[in-house]
């Protein structure tokens, strides 16, 4: 029996441990590939290595294929390294060519769009499949001038090694090996990191191993065993990641699966439902797109500017979630009340975060959200308010009746205007609009009395009055 072990990289590091019986030796050997062979993808799909432990060619991705290494000795094909993993699948037409004359690997599809496997200068003369799942390509010397293992994708595997800001980034999903969203990476202070692939800051990494060794030549290695560990440019052994503890099938680095930052998208926060993490929106706010959580969540109105003010809001808040920092105002020792209002007051603010006491007035998006019970934390948000009494005394609200007026017309929802009152629509859409002609700040648009009455009457056409405010603006 023998335990074999990878790391692979998913918002977080996850071990697992693989028990194949005598499928692996300690002992590395070689299945050699010659120039001139190829691989189809529903021929001879793949080359194995000698334990047929690992295969390198093509395996099924989507509606097509890809080119990679996998594990082919054990029923479930797990794929631990991608040759361009975000080139689109190929079809089953494509031909993997080793070829002669170009002394490299060259992918060809029907379309006659060759790609490269491997980045290479064309001396090489024979490739090998190795049982540590490491694809070789030599020289005629013997010498070794490319490997799969120094260019990871998200996987690591014992005796793999990770130089310094050499990253293992996260597949989309288990089944779509393109470049996702986390990213494991050594950074040059020895410190092993996890942050979203697009955006490291002190913010943003979600684990650290927490360790400064300030050196930037250590490596990051995986043993046999499945020790992982940091060695320093003498080989010796500065850290033990997995530090001895026993672990059977699977290692992962957190218990909250809501740890790692940008798995929800702007403007939603991050869930943890019994095992399986969920995003929810901002209040508010909708997702962008249905189903697809990195793609965030959206409000359904525009803002507007501080110098126009026509829209009514409220506020609404989300408890115990946080929120990565980006306020442009901190109010200190404030109440909750204090904060809600002092974001209802200000123009500007679309969000304001409240602990403790301080209150960071925010704008738009909200990001790397997620709930946290313990946190205390609470989120005011800003929404759009279904209308509050005006009192028509006051000019200002006088404007926002009449814009208020405009927009139940334009969404067709004159119903909102009268309340519970039962009034014949046709009959209220006549006078709503007639309304709307006679209040034109311009009197020369405003209809003659005579005309008010054919229109109410229903007489005449009424045309499609325009926006009051709009129309000022315009003049
Ligand atoms: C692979 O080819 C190399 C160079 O020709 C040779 O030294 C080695 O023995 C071959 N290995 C196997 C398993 O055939
Ligand atoms: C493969 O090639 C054959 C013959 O050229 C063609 O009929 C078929 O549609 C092709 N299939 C795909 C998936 O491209
Ligand atoms: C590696 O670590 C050992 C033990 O701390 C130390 O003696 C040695 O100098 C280090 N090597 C380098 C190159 O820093
Ligand atoms: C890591 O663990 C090994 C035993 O598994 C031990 O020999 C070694 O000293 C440890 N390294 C450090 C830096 O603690
Ligand atoms: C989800 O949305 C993101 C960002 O909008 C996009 O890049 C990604 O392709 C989408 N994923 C799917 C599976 O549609
Ligand atoms: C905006 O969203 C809210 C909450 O989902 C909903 O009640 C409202 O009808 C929406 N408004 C518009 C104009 O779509």
């Amino acid at each position: 029996m023998h335990r074999d072990s990878f790391l692979l990289m998913h918002s977080f590091i996850i071990f697992f441990v693989l028990s194949i019986s005598s499928l692996a030796t300690a002992q590395q050997r070689h299945f050699n590939v010659s120039l001139g062979s190829s691989l189809t993808p529903t021929k001879t799909s793949s080359w194995l290595s000698k334990s047929g432990l690992y295969a390198f060619g093509f395996y099924q991705r989507g509606n097509g294929y890809s080119v990679g290494v996998f594990l082919a000795g054990i029923p479930e094909k797990t794929v631990v390294w991608t040759a361009n993993r975000d080139d689109p699948p190929v079809s089953a037409n494509s031909t993997l060519l080793f070829s002669a004359a170009e002394g490299r690997l060259v992918l060809q599809t029907p379309q006659g769009q060759d790609t490269y496997i491997a980045d290479i200068s064309p001396t090489v003369s024979y490739a090998s499949m190795l049982d540590t799942g490491n694809f070789v390509l030599y020289d005629s010397d013997g010498g070794l001038t490319w490997q799969s293992f120094a260019h990871p994708t998200d996987t690591l595997l014992p005796t793999q090694r990770l130089v310094v800001e050499m990253p293992l980034i996260s597949s989309v999903s288990k089944t779509d090996q393109s470049t996702g969203t986390f990213s494991l990476t050594l950074s040059g202070d020895g410190n092993l990191v996890q942050y979203p692939k697009d955006d490291r800051t002190v913010q943003t990494i979600y684990w650290t191993s927490g360790i400064n060794e300030l050196d930037d030549k250590l490596i990051l290695t995986l043993a046999e065993d499945g020790n992982l560990y940091l060695v320093n440019a003498t080989g010796f052994n500065v850290w033990n990641v997995t530090d001895g503890q026993v672990w059977s099938v699977l290692w992962i680095n957190s218990d909250d699966r809501c740890d790692p930052k940008g798995l929800c998208g702007l403007n939603s926060f991050c869930v943890s439902n019994d095992l399986e993490p969920g995003c929810n929106c901002l209040p508010g706010f909708a997702p962008v797109i249905q189903g697809n959580w990195t793609s965030g969540c959206e409000r359904n109105f525009t803002s507007e500017s501080c110098k126009k003010k026509g829209k009514k809001y409220s506020i609404r808040a989300e408890d115990n979630t946080i929120w990565v920092e980006d306020s442009y105002s901190v109010l200190l020792q404030t109440s909750k009340e204090d904060c809600s209002k002092a974001c209802l007051d200000d123009c500007n603010c679309e969000a304001a975060l409240y602990k403790d006491g301080s209150c960071k007035k925010q704008r738009l998006p909200l990001k790397y959200g997620r709930r946290s019970s313990q946190s205390g934390s609470i989120a005011f948000i800003k929404i759009i308010c279904y209308r509050k009494k005006l009192d028509q005394s006051l000019p200002e609200d006088q404007v926002i009746l009449e814009e208020w007026v405009y927009e139940c017309f334009e969404d067709g929802e004159l119903g909102q205007l009268v309340g519970d009152e039962e009034v014949e629509p046709k009959q209220l859409e006549r006078i709503i609009k007639v309304a709307l002609w006679c209040i034109l700040d311009e009197p020369s648009l405003r209809p003659s009395m005579k005309k008010v009455l054919l229109m109410l009457e229903g007489t005449v056409d009424i045309p499609t009055p325009p926006n009051p405010t709009s129309f000022i603006s315009t003049i």
